[in-house]
């Protein structure tokens, strides 16, 4: 199947963008979908109806809907940890019991809703001037992203986010907080990631060095209850989640604490509502009508089938800015496999690396690359109708304008011919006009997506969310990998325990030639380490 896809892109190399509007005035309905007051256009792709059929038929070969149907209704899907997957089941607002090992999750999970909910409300309504959430990876990225989304919905006390071991980061944070108005959220679903947990031991003698009860000051989001025990949090102050929930797809649940302390459980819960929306299209939409399936599409298009090897997630949302971090530890760390659920090597390459930042800080930046470098970048733009700045609307008519302008600009390119017209036209004669113009030549033929939604509000932000963990779910079935282990990032977290001791002067005689010479550099550094 692979090897038809390859042949299917090797077809559309010739193929013109411009040419397929040309050639079809309905281009653009035909290739887009609209799902709950978003609309995902994918029409300046060089997909065509036959590539988009045979991508679709891999897709639902490989088991899409039986795979969809197991991780809704609580199948070990995640089977190298034998565990389920129940993120959807975090927004549920149906009652259809959810099996897991012979009980239904739900209660559990609206039981530690309501107790968040009510210790958000007495947060928002105690005198809390600030709430640290310290975490990292998905302890850190989700709660972040949204609570900087959702900054217009923000009538809670401030929140700031904490995740590197990097002292830098906590110290930057301390430096501005008074330590008698300031509650900790210590989030790790293990209660032993050593970043987290060095953080909140310096928050801890911190609150102690100010004459606090960290007691009175911390509490955690975590499933390691015991471990929570041994740090002196009362039970009352933990929140947990069963291990059916995987760290990047938590920030629905406790891990989205920091994000109801600031919107209000109200505003959370409409956060919530716009996932399980977009949970019920995923799970009943035609595949041609799917918008999670549809983005999925074009992501194994121009990746395992064109080759691009990345991806740019571009926001033309300043309040998305860290939407690409999020999106890369999302996409990368679930699809950034090299076997197959069997444990065979994968059939293609797997996930692309994924990247971007905020329009239209980027156009100064690195879309030079975009436009003329030799290698392609598939964009994904997102952009909302209407800004939550009424008195600022010129701002954003001209946000919307440039986003527009950019896919237009990527696909239709310049040729060498009109810049030797514009330049002839500027006075360029003669060799300095060929020069000239080969250099002001674009080759177009770029490819983007656009997601357009009308505001940023919790409820689409959810909406959005959702869509990309189900188009990473897409793409994960069609690549017959695991999505949710992530056994990659723990050979460098082993190693780093080994380096820490070796830091201190333990022999590193054991070590590569360059680990010695870079420990060595460090132990000779006048300041010590
Ligand atoms: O190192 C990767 C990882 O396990 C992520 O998957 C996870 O989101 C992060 O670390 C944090 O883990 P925890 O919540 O257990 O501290």
């Amino acid at each position: 199947m692979w090897t038809r896809i390859k042949a299917a892109t090797e077809a559309a190399k010739t193929r013109r963008i411009t040419d397929l509007f040309a050639a079809d005035p309905d281009r653009a309905a035909k290739f887009s979908v609209r799902a709950g007051g978003m609309l995902f256009d994918y029409s300046k792709t060089t997909l065509n109806a036959d590539s988009r059929a045979l991508i679709l038929s891999l897709i639902e070969a490989q088991g899409l809907a039986a795979r969809r149907e197991a991780m809704v209704s609580g199948g070990a899907i995640n089977e190298t940890e034998g565990r389920a997957v129940l993120h959807t089941a975090l927004r549920s607002g149906d009652d259809t019991p959810i099996m897991v090992e012979g009980r239904d999750i739900l209660p559990e999970i609206r039981a530690t809703r309501a107790r968040m909910a009510e210790f958000a409300q007495n947060i928002r309504a105690g005198d809390w001037a600030d709430v640290v959430n310290i975490g990292i990876g998905g302890s850190h990225l989700g709660p972040e992203m949204a609570t900087s989304a959702l900054a217009p919905y923000h009538d809670g006390p401030r929140c700031h986010f904490v995740a590197n071991v990097d002292g830098a980061d906590i110290a930057d944070t301390l430096g501005n907080l008074d330590p008698a108005r300031t509650l900790f959220l210590i989030a790790s679903k293990t209660f032993t990631t050593i970043e987290t947990m060095t953080n909140a031991a310096t928050a801890r003698d911190w609150l102690r060095a100010h004459g606090r009860d960290p007691g009175a000051q911390m509490a955690a989001i975590s499933s390691a209850t015991a471990r929570t025990a041994q740090w002196g949090i009362a039970p009352e102050r933990v929140f947990g989640f069963g291990d059916y929930i995987g760290g990047r797809y938590s920030v629905w649940g406790p891990i989205g604490l920091a994000l109801m302390i600031a919107i209000g459980p109200d505003r959370f819960k409409a956060f919530l509502d716009g996932a399980a929306e977009m949970d019920a299209h995923f799970c009943t939409a035609p595949p041609q009508d799917n918008m999670p399936v549809m983005l999925a599409l074009t992501g194994l298009w121009h990746h395992q089938g064109c080759g691009h090897a990345t991806r740019a997630v571009l926001p033309y949302d300043q309040r998305l800015a860290l939407l690409p971090a999020y999106l890369q530890q999302l996409e990368m760390e679930s699809n950034g496999k090299g076997v197959t659920m069997s444990g065979a090597p994968a059939p293609t390459v797997t996930g692309p690396v994924v990247w971007g930042a905020p329009g239209t800080n980027g156009q100064h930046a690195f879309y030079q690359l975009l436009h003329q470098g030799t290698q392609v970048v598939p964009c994904e733009f997102m952009v909302a109708a209407e800004g939550h700045e009424p008195d600022l609307a010129h701002h954003h008519r001209l946000l919307v304008a440039n986003c527009l302008a950019q896919s237009e600009a990527l696909m239709r390119g310049r040729t060498q011919a009109a810049a030797r017209d514009m330049l002839q036209k500027a006075g360029y004669t003669g060799a300095d006009l060929d020069r000239q113009a080969a250099h002001r030549a674009f080759p177009g033929n770029r490819p983007s997506t656009t997601l357009i939604y009308d505001r940023l509000t919790p409820r689409r932000l959810g909406q959005i969310l959702a869509l990309y963990e189900h188009r990473v779910f897409v793409e994960g079935v069609a690549l017959g990998i695991n999505s949710f282990d992530q056994w990659g990032v723990e050979l460098g977290k082993v190693l780093a325990t080994e380096m820490a001791g070796l830091l201190d002067g333990a022999d590193a005689a054991a070590k590569d030639g360059s680990t010695r010479a870079l420990i060595a550099f460090l132990r000779a550094h006048p300041l010590g380490i």
